[in-house]
C-alpha cells in the first residue's frame, strides 16, 4: 500500500493513511515512514489494534529496541507487561489503577512534565510509538512540542549563547521538581546525571532543535539556579501554543515521535479510571556528547 501523510499543525505532525502496522512492512513502506519522522517528527496512525509483539516488531523497522531497565523505580517483578514495551499506564499487575500513594504511580506522574524520552540516559532515545489500548474517560491529552521551530524562532544571540551548552540530565531532577526525593543507594546510582546538548542538529536533513527536557537540571558551568532559569526560560518559549500539538486519544491510536525533534507531556486525567498506554521505544545510536567529563 501507499504511505500517504496529512499535516495537521502549522509546523509539525502527519496522520498517516494507507498502512497497517500488523503486517510486516515492505522496504518502501519503512523508508517512507521513516522519512515522515525525519519531516514531520509527530505521527498518528489511527485504528491500529495491534498486540504487544506487532508494536514491537513494527518499531524495529526504526532500530533496535531501547532497553527499558534504568528507567523506572517499579521492580521488576511487578512489570505488568512483556515484550519490551514500557509501561505507560496507570495499572498495576492485577490491571487496575494503582493506588494515589503508590510509589510507582508517584514516579509515573512525572509524565506530565515537559520532555524527551531517555534524555537522562548516556544514548538517549530515538523513536517512541505510543498504543492507546484503553483511553481514559477524562484528561490525558498527549502534548508534542516541535523543538526545530522552537530553536528557528530564537533570536540570533540567544541562539549564539546556547550553541555549545552542555546540561546534566537525571530523573531525580524532574522528579524532585515534583517533590519525589527519596530514593534508594541503588536508584541514585541508577538515575546518575548524564550530558546532554543543549542544541542538537538531526543526521538526515541537518535542522536544529532545542533539546530540552525537564530531566535537565543543570548546565555545565553555571550555577544551578542560573541555568535552570535559563532552561525554564527556553522551554517557556518551545512551549507556546503556536509550537504545540495537542493529540485527543482514541482507542488503538498509535502516535509515533522523534525524540530527536521533540519533546511531549500527558496532561492530568481521571487516575480512578484506567488509562492502557503501551510505548515501544527505538534506542539512539548517538550520545550527545562525550559523557567522560560527567565523571
Ligand atoms: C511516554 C509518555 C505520555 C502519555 O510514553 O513516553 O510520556 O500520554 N507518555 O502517556
Ligand atoms: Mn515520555
Amino acid at each position: 500500500m501507499t504511505v500517504l501523510i496529512r499535516q495537521l499543525h502549522k509546523h509539525f505532525v502527519g496522520e498517516v493513511s494507507g498502512v497497517d502496522v500488523r503486517k510486516p512492512l515492505t522496504k518502501q513502506e519503512a523508508e517512507d515512514i521513516e522519512a515522515g519522522m525525519d519531516k514531520y517528527a509527530v505521527l498518528v496512525f489511527h485504528g491500529q489494534d495491534i498486540t504487544d509483539e506487532q508494536q514491537m516488531a513494527f518499531a524495529l523497522n526504526f532500530g533496535e529496541r531501547e532497553e527499558s531497565r534504568g528507567g523506572t523505580v517499579a521492580k521488576k517483578e511487578d512489570y505488568r507487561l512483556s515484550a519490551g514495551l514500557n509501561d505507560v499506564s496507570n495499572l498495576g499487575k492485577d490491571g487496575k489503577p494503582l493506588p494515589k500513594d503508590h510509589r510507582t504511580h508517584l514516579f509515573n506522574l512525572g509524565n506530565s512534565l515537559w520532555h524527551s524520552d531517555s534524555s537522562f540516559r548516556p544514548i538517549p532515545a530515538k523513536f517512541s510509538l505510543l498504543s492507546a489500548r484503553v483511553v481514559n474517560p477524562k484528561g490525558g491529552n498527549t502534548e508534542f512540542a516541535d523543538m526545530r521551530a522552537a530553536y528557528d524562532a530564537l533570536d540570533d544571540d540567544t541562539k549564539a549563547e546556547i550553541e555549545d551548552m552542555i546540561c546534566e540530565h537525571s530523573l531525580m531532577y524532574s522528579r524532585g521538581s515534583l517533590g519525589f526525593l527519596d530514593y534508594t543507594d541503588e536508584e541514585k546510582q541508577m538515575f546518575k546525571p548524564v550530558l546532554q546538548r543543549l542544541v542538537r542538529t538531526h543526521p538526515v536533513h541537518g535542522r536544529k532543535s532545542l533539546y530540552l527536557s525537564s530531566h535537565a537540571g543543570a548546565i555545565r558551568g553555571m550555577s544551578v539556579p542560573e541555568g535552570r532559569l535559563l532552561l525554564r526560560d527556553l522551554t517557556e518559549h518551545a512551549t507556546q501554543p503556536e509550537f504545540v500539538y495537542v493529540h485527543k486519544w482514541t482507542v488503538h491510536d498509535l502516535v509515533m515521535w522523534d525524540n530527536r525533534q521533540t519533546m511531549h507531556r500527558v496532561r492530568r486525567y481521571d487516575q480512578s479510571q484506567p488509562r492502557d498506554m503501551r510505548r515501544a521505544t527505538v534506542a539512539g545510536t548517538h550520545p550527545t556528547v562525550a559523557q567522560e567529563a560527567a565523571e
